[in-house]
């Protein structure tokens, strides 16, 4: 595991391959560790780098509250600090996906593509914002753990639960490794986080959108109107996937990925007119 100091903390990250530099995000409650089947399988073609937020996983417990601004400013003093100032192909997922539209309005160019997966534009409704509340303050009267736990069944499809329960288990321990700072500081942000819908039709870059059959946290429909709204965008439905396709489907994941950023690679090499 490798560490860097990023805007007064310790952001710990994962860095493997040489290549065109993709950039992982992971949602919440989660950390990089959730992108394990993409650092093995792509790093042979390009340079997986997987962070760990702020509050999250190996990266300090910094107290919030958390924006999706600061959280993007995370990523950019990332680069920075890594001395990555070649573009790179950002894939959030859920709320590493609200994540990358923040960095999309504030840092466009530092991006070649964005891969957004799992995520919607759209910012939380009134119920949504009062479940965020409520999740805040079972967080701060019981801690981590009814929280995370009560994220699980829903962060899977129905079918990963029947079917794969060691993948269930191994989801359930990753989330476990979120601070209480980090949940707090992470419902903060996910609760006043921007409409993102607007941000859609400027999208000027390359955009893969990859969403599971079965989620059941974001259906399948807001991926799709997000496609028909960027005007750039591929939509790839994942199969035998809810919330988290990379890891309920990593071959169709990776094949997909990989044969965007190639593409986009092939694209970076055609002489202009
Ligand atoms: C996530 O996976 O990041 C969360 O489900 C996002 C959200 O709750 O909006």
């Amino acid at each position: 595991m490798k560490k860097i100091q990023v805007n007064g903390y310790q952001m710990a990250y994962t860095d493997a391959g040489e290549g065109t530099p993709i950039v992982f995000v992971h949602g919440y409650p989660l950390n990089r560790e959730m992108w394990q089947p993409q650092i093995e399988a792509l790093s042979d073609s390009f340079r997986v780098l997987a962070v760990d937020l702020r509050g999250h996983g190996d990266s300090d417990p910094v107290p919030g509250p958390y924006s999706v601004d600061l959280l993007a400013d995370d990523i950019r003093a990332f680069l920075d600090a890594l001395r990555i100032d070649q573009p790179v192909v950002l894939c959030g997922l859920s709320m590493g996906g609200y994540i990358a539209f923040a960095f999309y309005r504030k840092y466009l160019d530092r991006l070649r593509g964005l891969i957004l997966t799992a995520t919607r534009a759209a910012a939380d409704t009134v119920e949504g914002k009062a479940a965020r509340e409520a999740s805040m303050r079972t967080a701060r009267e019981k801690g981590v753990i009814p929280i995370v736990e009560g994220m699980l069944p829903k962060l899977v499809s129905p079918s990963t639960t029947a079917k794969k329960p060691e993948l269930v288990k191994q989801v359930g321990k990753i989330t476990l490794n979120t601070s209480l700072e980090g949940v707090l500081g992470d419902l903060a942000a996910l609760r006043e986080r921007p409409d993102s819908t607007p941000t859609l039709e400027q999208i000027r870059i390359p955009v893969l959108i990859l969403h599971g059959e079965d989620d059941q946290i974001i259906p399948i429909q807001e991926a799709q109107a997000m496609q028909s709204i960027i005007l750039s965008a591929e939509f790839h439905s994942v199969p035998n996937a809810g919330h988290l396709p990379n890891l309920e489907n990593p071959a169709v994941f990776n094949h997909t990925v990989r044969e965007f950023v190639t593409k986009l690679e092939a694209g970076s090499r055609q002489p202009t007119a």
